[in-house]
């Protein structure tokens, strides 16, 4: 499960877990209680995951769990096809989710490169690119309650139902009907 940080992953694999027995690989909490990470990079203030031993881990800790896994961070893109049977990314109205990072304490320039981010849809794009059309599936989570967004998910995960596919959310091009681009982007 992907999508750009504030759009409701942890959230979504708790709630799933608690109906499915999944269990859970939290990229972003691993990375952290692992020291999987080469560096800081101070400018975006984040810690920047080291894929030559974080992939390992997560292919290791799937390899070795009896149920089947979730595993979720906004660049879950990083798990081998092999291993993945449905990808979800949540999606988030800019707006909404420009309350909820800055609702995180975020600075105002984490905030926007994330939300630009979102708007551009680069978890979805990543994604596409690993695992190809198929695979991924989308959610618009902005008008969900956390149950209507579980029970979506499962739809998904048992039905591949066309309705999530990619390709219907498109901020860009709302913002941009808007006139709200610039708010974004300048
Ligand atoms: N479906 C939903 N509807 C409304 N609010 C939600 C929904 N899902 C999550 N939220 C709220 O959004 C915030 C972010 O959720 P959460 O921490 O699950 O996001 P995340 O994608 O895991 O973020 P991060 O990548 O930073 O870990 C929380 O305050 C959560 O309560
Ligand atoms: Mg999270």
């Amino acid at each position: 499960m992907s999508g750009c940080p504030g759009t409701g992953k942890t959230t979504l694999s708790r709630d799933l877990t608690s109906v499915l027995h999944t269990d859970i690989i939290s990229l972003g909490e691993l990375v952290e209680r692992e020291k999987l990470y080469s560096h800081i990079d101070a400018d975006r203030d984040t810690k920047v995951a080291d894929l030559d031993r974080l992939v390992p881990r997560v292919v290791e800790l799937i390899e070795k769990a009896e149920d089947l896994v979730i595993v979720e961070g906004h660049y879950a893109d990083i798990v081998p096809s092999s291993f993945v049977n449905v990808v979800i990314i949540l999606r988030t109205h800019p707006e909404v989710l420009s309350k909820r990072l800055e609702a995180k304490g975020w600075s105002e320039k984490k905030v926007r490169e994330n939300v630009q981010a979102e708007i551009l849809g680069s978890c979805t794009f990543n994604a596409l690119n690993t695992y190809g059309s198929e695979y991924v599936f989308e959610i618009d989570t902005t008008h969900l309650s956390k149950k209507e967004t579980v029970s979506i998910a499962l739809k998904i995960i048992y039905e591949k139902p066309r309705k999530y596919k990619t390709g219907l959310i498109n901020w860009l091009s709302l913002l941009d009907a808007e006139d709200q681009l610039e708010k974004y982007f300048s």
